[in-house]
């Protein structure tokens, strides 16, 4: 993991979808708005945010909602991810369940930008996130 900075971490404009999508976040059980945005192979974007439910369980984290916005328009390649929060917000880092739903549609070295609300910003890839990730062999 490196830290990087949104001006040099080589996906800006990823970075700034994200934190653009972080704005419909509707998360009025945490207060933790969360935007993300994924790049696919032929270099569109697909954002997302995080929509949470009463029934705490059947929250959605924005990485799956970007990944699933991309799957369900037919792009199944997906390139680079950027993960952003709110001002003065703990680092967005994915959790377990969105590793594992990156990996279904990112290859290893899928980069992944992570930028917290203090004006901090990672790089890394998802292999490094997820090592050893499973994977269901495809028929
Ligand atoms: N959350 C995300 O959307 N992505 C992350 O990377 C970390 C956590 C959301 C889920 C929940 O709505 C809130 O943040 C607090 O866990």
């Amino acid at each position: 993991m490196i830290k990087t900075s949104v001006a040099d971490c080589g996906y800006k404009e990823l970075t700034e979808k994200a934190k653009e999508a972080m704005e419909n976040a509707y998360c009025p059980y945490s207060g933790y708005r969360v935007g993300a945005a994924v790049m696919t192979s032929d270099g569109d974007i697909y954002t997302g945010c995080n929509i949470e439910n009463g029934s705490y369980g059947a929250s959605n984290c924005a990485e799956r909602t970007a990944v699933f916005k991309a799957v369900s328009e037919g792009k199944r390649k997906i390139t680079a991810v950027a993960i952003c929060t709110d001002e003065g917000g703990e680092t967005p880092f994915p959790c377990g369940i969105c590793r594992q739903v990156l990996s279904e549609f990112c290859a290893p070295d899928a980069k992944v930008i992570i930028c917290d609300g203090k004006n901090n910003c990672y790089s890394s890839e998802l292999a490094e996130l997820l090592p050893y990730s499973f994977q269901f062999n495809k028929i």
